[in-house]
């Protein structure tokens, strides 16, 4: 309770990462980036500031924080609303914007046995249960855009940012399904019992991210 205890973060491996350490950085907390991309190491501690971070894949790092090995995360609102896990949302980074879209061939029409492939069954799921339209859902773990043009899916669910990869395979977007941006995340418990650290790395967050700057 004396806000000074050390915090352990799950940062996400890949695009997130460089734009979370940028704010991080910015934020006060200067973390090299080579720490993490020069090395195979998973783990780089900054105990100057208090801090030491892992590096998870992305979908895993609300795990992560749920079971309390890390206080903290770093995490898309599209795993965050996949995943249902049992954390706190503290704030919206506004860092990594994209959107969840439903895509598929612009001769798409509807058939008598829809299927949507994605990498978010929950997500695509919901989606079209609340729109009242019965799909199968195929979960694939990559590559989505490759279903409708190999016949295996007639829609897909998937992350589009440039929408570079929709127009590279000759896909148009049809509806989003949701707006995303990464958001900092915390375990339950560690956010009551190391309150000072939290609010300390939160506000100096928010700060940053509402262009403010941060007072030291
Ligand atoms: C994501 C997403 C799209 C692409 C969208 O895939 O699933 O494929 O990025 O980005 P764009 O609109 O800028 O082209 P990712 O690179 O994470 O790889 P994956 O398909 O293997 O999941």
């Amino acid at each position: 309770m004396n806000g000074m205890d050390e915090l352990t973060i799950a940062m996400p491996k890949g695009r997130i990462l460089r734009e979370a350490l940028e704010l991080l950085e910015e934020a006060g907390y200067p973390v090299e980036e080579d720490c993490f991309e020069t090395t195979r190491k998973l783990t780089v501690p900054l105990p100057e500031a208090g801090l030491s971070f892992f590096l998870a894949k992305p979908g895993d790092v609300p795990t992560y924080v749920e079971y309390g090995v890390a206080d903290l995360g770093v995490v898309g609102k599209d795993v965050l609303m996949e995943e249902e896990r049992d954390v706190y949302e503290l704030l919206d980074l506004g860092i990594s914007r994209c959107r969840i879209a439903v895509a598929a061939l612009p001769d798409w029409r509807p058939s008598l046995h829809p299927r949507v492939a994605t990498k978010y069954p929950r997500i695509a799921g919901r989606y079209f249960l609340d729109k009242g339209e019965q799909v199968e859902i195929i979960r694939l773990s990559g590559s989505v855009e490759l279903a409708p043009l190999i016949g295996l899916a007639d829609r897909i669910v998937d992350i589009v940012s440039t929408g570079r990869t929709l127009r590279e395979n000759g896909l148009v977007e049809l509806e989003t399904v949701s707006d995303v941006t990464s958001r900092l995340i915390a375990n339950r418990a560690s956010y009551r019992l190391k309150s000072g650290s939290v609010d300390r790395l939160c506000s100096r967050l928010a700060s940053v991210v509402k262009g403010e700057g941060v007072r030291t």
